[in-house]
């Protein structure tokens, strides 16, 4: 299979495993990317079994909407029972490098507030070590050069995502040469505590209940906690 395959075939692992756990009055949670997009697509022809989505970005917002499904804002909506979205890497403690898409900040809020975080990837995600792929941060814009310089005394080598603004107004810096990261929840943190960084694409401190792996020798379900 292909990497477009196997994105399909995870896309429709996590519908599976998602359509189980819905009734009329669920809402979805939405990620973000060619993955996620992959089961916005699928999720189409199943929209009458729940109530509706939050999206964590303006481009999957659009696309739901074409699909006729719902998208409410998440200020409207007091549970979201399960929010399912791509990675950029996954480790197998399933912490994740995400933000490839810029969308790291609302994907941030709607994992927070979901019951249930399901990952889909394929095996070109799955990593011994983070941070291989640059570390998106999503900076206040007056801030990004003093943000790019307490960077770099993390050891990191951030580069400006230019041409590219957030969803929020913000922009993003990708901070290369982190590999290996030792602790990402203590990166993470580090991170977040920098005056003007809006939030860092670690997903750690709050990492994947479930991870959806496809293979070439098929979908690997991979459960937070377990020694995988
Ligand atoms: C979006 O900001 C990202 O977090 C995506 O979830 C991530 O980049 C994965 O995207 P693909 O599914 O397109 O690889």
């Amino acid at each position: 299979m292909d990497q477009n395959q196997l994105k399909q075939a995870v896309a429709q692992a996590a519908l599976d495993y998602t359509l189980a756990k819905l009734d009329s009055d669920s809402v979805l949670g939405i990620g973000t990317g060619s993955t996620a997009n992959c089961f916005i697509d699928l999720l189409a022809n199943h929209k009458h079994l729940f109530l509706g989505t939050v999206a964590s970005s303006e481009d999957s917002a659009t696309r739901l909407r074409d699909h006729g499904i719902s998208v409410f804002e998440l200020n409207a909506v007091s549970e979201v029972t399960i929010y399912v979205d791509g990675a950029d890497e996954a480790n197998a403690h399933l912490e994740l490098i995400k933000g490839g898409g810029a969308a790291l900040t609302r994907e941030k809020i709607v994992t927070a507030v979901a019951n249930e975080f399901i990952c889909i990837a394929d095996e070109s995600k799955w990593v011994s070590h983070l941070g291989k792929f640059p570390l998106p941060v999503e900076v206040i814009p007056m801030a990004r050069s003093y943000v790019a310089r307490e960077l770099v005394k993390l050891g990191g080598d951030p580069v400006w995502r230019e041409n590219v603004i957030t969803d929020n107004g913000n922009l993003i810096l990708d901070v290369h040469h982190l590999y290996p990261i030792a602790s990402a929840c203590a990166l993470e943190e580090k991170i977040n505590q920098i005056t003007g960084v809006v939030t860092n694409g670690l997903f750690a401190l709050k990492p994947a209940d479930v991870l959806f792996l496809a293979t070439q020798d098929g979908i690997v379900k991979h459960l937070a906690g377990s020694s995988n």
